[in-house]
């Protein structure tokens, strides 16, 4: 059985303590942060919708953001096919989802995440979720000019290095379309500066319920508050980006 915290907003997260860290923001709440720092930033960066959105949720873990995305698309009435990838390392986790306490947001979704926890895939004409139990690192390198959105939520690049690292991005640039974002709640200067070295634009997102956070975008943003590295760099000349070890 999976142990749940209770955060900020009454929503439930987990402690890992292999990494030493909960995976949601305890004071931001675990929907709340979901939605604030990831699905708004990123619907809200298109002004049409593809046919078919292409997201990347890295990693699974409780799946919230798969999961706020399916509530936000339900409440916007979003025409559009949504197909979800996701890595995740903790097959165990997944395996016990369906004992996990959700915020009652997520109710209607609850024979998806069943259906996940037993067989890691779930489909219907509107709706394509995959969870891929495995490295993400590896499992990125597959896509090509494939996502609109990537959710990057890993666990803090101190602690979970691997996938925030230079090569990391490399793969991650690849699998994104021409116009494509990717939201994440981590505001480190050598994480913004490591998705700048792979070509992507930062901006700094500011949200009115949760701490600020960070977006990238492949295309330059005009009229929003983008992140100049080239000052960051003479203010702070030992600014270096995270590399594999
Ligand atoms: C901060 S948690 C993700 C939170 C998630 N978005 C949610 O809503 O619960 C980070 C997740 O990344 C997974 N993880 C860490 N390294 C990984 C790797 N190399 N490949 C796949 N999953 C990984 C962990 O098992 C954990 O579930």
């Amino acid at each position: 059985l999976l142990k749940a915290i209770t955060t900020a907003d009454g929503s439930c997260t987990l402690y890992s303590s292999e990494y030493g860290e909960h995976y949601h923001n305890i004071k931001d709440g675990a929907l709340n942060e979901s939605l604030s720092k990831h699905i708004v930033p990123a619907f809200s960066y298109f002004e049409t919708f593809p046919d078919s959105i292409n997201i990347l949720d890295i990693c699974f873990g409780l799946g919230y953001n798969t999961l706020a995305t399916l509530y936000y698309v339900k409440q916007h009435a979003i025409d559009a096919k949504i197909n979800i990838f996701s890595p995740e390392l903790n097959r165990d986790l997944i395996n016990n989802l369906a004992t996990f306490e959700y915020p009652s947001e997520f109710t209607p979704f609850k024979p998806i995440i069943q259906e996940l926890a037993k067989s890691y895939r779930y489909e219907n004409s509107e709706l394509t979720v995959e969870v891929c139990i495995g490295d993400a690192r590896e499992y990125i390198r597959q896509f090509s000019d494939r996502f609109d959105i990537v959710y990057q939520d890993a666990f803090s690049a101190k602690k979970n290095r691997a996938l925030w690292s230079l090569e990391y991005f490399k793969d991650i640039r690849r699998a994104l379309k021409d116009n494509a974002i990717i939201t994440t709640y981590s505001i480190a200067s050598n994480v913004r500066y490591t998705m700048h070295l792979n070509g992507l634009y930062l901006y700094e997102h500011i949200a009115s319920n949760t701490k600020r956070s960070t977006y990238a975008t492949t295309i330059k943003r005009v009229g929003y508050s983008e992140i100049d590295m080239g000052k960051k760099l003479q203010n702070n000349p030992s600014l270096h980006p995270i590399i594999d070890s």
